[in-house]
């Protein structure tokens, strides 16, 4: 799968060393709210992901360097419905690859597997995971209240979702402009 300058492609089990540096930058801790995770760690939580059935891509850039990964979660065909996550790696962050990547990821999500919805949720605190979400047409849904503590400061959470009707709009609009 191949967006303007990112493509997607399984993420490997060789892929995780990567994955564990990424998820210990002290900004990800920060804004995905976790403690340092020793690469065992990491290897299980991809382990448990593939056998929930979650769709797990590695994202490259342009000269097929291994620059993050994209992933559909907790897919539930009954309902439609499947969360999205994201984490690229700190020297790939606000150029742009995010948006590909997660636009890459919705598409599949509604034309391949035939979801109906697509969500998530984000920290107050990830000002610029939230802009981007906005931006490709998430919107918020709810929000719980100061629930997370970090810097010193409770944030709240917020649930964002995509319909998929929301999307066909958006690429419409898109396409038209
Ligand atoms: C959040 C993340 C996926 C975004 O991807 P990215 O490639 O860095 O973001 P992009 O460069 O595509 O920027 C997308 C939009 O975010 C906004 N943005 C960019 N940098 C920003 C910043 N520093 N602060 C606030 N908003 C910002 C802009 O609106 C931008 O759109 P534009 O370029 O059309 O103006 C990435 O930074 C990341 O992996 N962060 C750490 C992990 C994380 O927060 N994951 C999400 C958890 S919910």
């Amino acid at each position: 799968m191949t967006g303007q300058r990112v493509s997607l492609r399984p993420f490997e089990t060789e892929d995780i060393k990567e994955l564990h540096q990424w998820s210990n930058d002290p900004v990800s801790i920060l804004l995905v709210g976790r403690v340092p995770q020793a690469y065992e760690q990491i290897e299980q939580q991809v382990m448990r992901k593939r056998q929930n059935g979650d769709l797990l891509l590695a994202i490259e850039n342009e000269e097929n360097k291994l620059i993050g990964w994209v992933f559909l979660k907790d897919i539930e065909h009954e309902h439609g419905r499947a969360g999205i996550g994201i984490l690229l790696a700190p020297e790939a962050r606000g150029q742009g690859y995010g948006k590909e990547a997660m636009k890459a990821m919705i598409k599949i999500g509604f034309n391949q597997l035939r979801l109906h919805k697509i969500y998530l949720t984000t920290r107050g605190l990830n000002e610029h995971a939230i802009a981007l979400y906005k931006k490709i047409g998430f919107v918020v849904e709810g929000k719980l209240r100061e629930h997370a503590f970090c810097n010193g400061q409770y944030y709240d959470t917020y649930y964002m979702g995509m319909l998929k009707s929301d999307w066909q709009a958006e690429v419409y609009l898109n396409c038209n402009s």
